[in-house]
């Protein structure tokens, strides 16, 4: 029963953190469309802050913590397929650090990539994700 209540509580917080990284990189589009200083920027900032500290902040911490409680639980160290995983979840977890940096940046009025170049980070997550679900579930090797 334990292993089956760590799986359900380590996918509901997988969405709840995917879903945070899908939607800051579009914030971000549209704060760098807002004129730099206005109430309109500082009201994107606001926003992106409170989705890093209120969702993808605590989302992150749980899907780990879950995710090795559920590794201990299967004693999985050993398998391929969770090896191929951790290094996809350490990428998608660099880019939840980046992202958490940019936002800092734009904060301060900062606006160091295009709106082309966001809408291409954002493919990130979506690529990432389709291959951990592979993996986790068809466990290949
Ligand atoms: C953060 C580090 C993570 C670790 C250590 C981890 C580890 C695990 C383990 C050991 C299982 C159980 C597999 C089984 O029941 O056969 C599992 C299940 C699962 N994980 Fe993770 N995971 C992590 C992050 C993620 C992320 C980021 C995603 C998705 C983007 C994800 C998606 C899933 C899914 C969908 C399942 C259910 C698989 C099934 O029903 O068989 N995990 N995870």
């Amino acid at each position: 029963m334990t292993y089956l209540w760590l799986k359900a509580g380590h996918i509901i917080f997988v969405i709840f953190w995917i879903a945070g990284l899908f939607m800051l990189p579009r914030l971000f589009v549209y704060h760098q469309e807002a004129t730099a200083g206005s109430e309109e920027a500082a009201r994107f900032a606001e926003r992106e802050k409170k989705l890093l500290k209120i969702i993808l902040l605590p989302s992150i911490i749980v899907v780990w913590v879950l995710g090795i409680a559920l590794a201990i639980t299967l004693d999985a160290w050993s398998q391929g397929w969770l090896h191929a995983k951790l290094l996809l979840v350490l990428i998608l977890s660099g880019y939840h650090g980046y992202m958490s940096a940019y936002a800092k940046k734009l904060a301060r009025g900062e606006r160091p990539l295009s709106g082309k170049a966001l809408r291409l980070l954002n493919e990130v997550p979506g690529i990432t994700v389709a291959l951990i679900v592979i993996l986790v579930i068809v466990k290949p090797f």
